[in-house]
């Protein structure tokens, strides 16, 4: 396994991009928009020489694997010699969908199509393909130069040789592969945004503030960041997605999302991203400060 196509390089495809030509693999990094690509390439430059300066890589070893990446926006030609393609495009099924019929159609025939959906079924991601054996899920966390766990989603198809190859693989990456099966929310999200969402509710009921209960969690639990701080840093449009993906897959009321995070994500306040969550983000200042409604 040499070839690695990564598709889409946003957030998460240029934190994938990385971690691939670090470890040695040709990377052909593709998205429908030029610019995007370029600023792909900036964030990776920006985060390699974060490492160089902690003495984790040598300037060297930085400079190898910005030389590894290439960048693309014809898909059908990044893909022509892949051995491995990675899926990091937007949380859509249709755009998934439409992605892995192309992918289908262009890969060579013993490529091994893999997405890095958080929500979406491998299952159905694979009936839009004609290998669906060869189709498998493999959820980075973010951000993925730091995080070590990759969720190996098995789809209902998809055989041992490609669960086997992809465990390996994401260990060439110094990565944890930890193998699940295919149901909503896998295993990271069906018990973290159930999680969030209860913290959420707590905040609605008036049991606690926003800072009181990330204290409980930070503190008590030993999380590294509360509850409400880390759904204003994933997004609450993608936490109320998520939970909507729970709800519709379960149908079980318990994985109803809270009025709150439903009316919050209404008024576009959807955490870091907007500038407001449970907590007010700005360039200027770096302390934490607690949202004005609920301060
Ligand atoms: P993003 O919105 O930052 O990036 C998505 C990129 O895909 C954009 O650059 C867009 O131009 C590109 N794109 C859209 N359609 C395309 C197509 N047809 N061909 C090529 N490129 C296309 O999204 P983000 O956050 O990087 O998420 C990507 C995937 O990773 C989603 O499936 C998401 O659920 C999953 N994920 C996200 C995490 C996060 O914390 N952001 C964590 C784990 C998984």
């Amino acid at each position: 396994m040499e070839n690695i196509a990564v598709i889409g390089a946003g957030t998460m495809g240029n934190g994938i991009a990385h971690v691939f030509a670090m470890n040695g693999f040709k990377v052909n990094l593709v998205d429908i928009s030029a610019d995007r690509l370029e600023k792909a390439l900036k964030t990776i430059d920006k985060n390699l020489w974060r490492m160089v300066a902690k003495e984790k890589i040598k300037e060297t070893d930085k400079e190898e694997t910005i030389e590894n990446i290439t960048t693309h926006t014809n898909i059908t030609e990044a893909i022509k010699d892949a051995d491995l393609i990675i899926e990091a495009a937007s949380e859509n099924l249709d755009v998934k969908l439409k992605i892995f019929k192309s992918l289908d159609d262009h890969a060579p025939e013993n490529c091994i199509l893999a997405s890095n959906t958080s929500s979406i079924s491998i299952t159905k991601i694979a009936s839009a393909t004609k290998r669906p054996a060869k189709v498998i899920g493999m959820h980075f966390m973010n951000p993925v130069p730091v995080m070590k766990l990759v969720e190996v989603i098995r789809g209902y198809a998809t055989d041992d040789a490609t669960t086997q190859t992809i465990m390996a693989v994401s260990e060439k990456l110094h990565k944890i592969p930890t193998e699940v099966n295919d149901y909503p929310g896998f295993v990271a999200n069906r018990i973290l945004m159930p999680m969030i969402n209860e913290a959420i509710t707590t905040l609605h009921e008036g049991v606690a503030g926003v800072k009181e209960i990330d204290t409980v969690m930070k503190l008590g639990m030993a999380h590294p960041m509360g509850p409400l701080q880390l759904a204003d840093f994933i997004g609450l449009d993608i936490c109320l997605s998520i939970m909507r993906v729970l709800q519709d897959g379960f149908g079980n009321p318990k994985y109803a999302p809270s009025p709150l995070l439903v009316n919050m994500v209404t008024a576009n306040k959807l955490g870091r991203k907007s500038g407001e969550g449970f907590y007010l983000y700005s360039e200027e200042s770096k302390d934490l400060k607690v949202a004005p409604t609920f301060s």
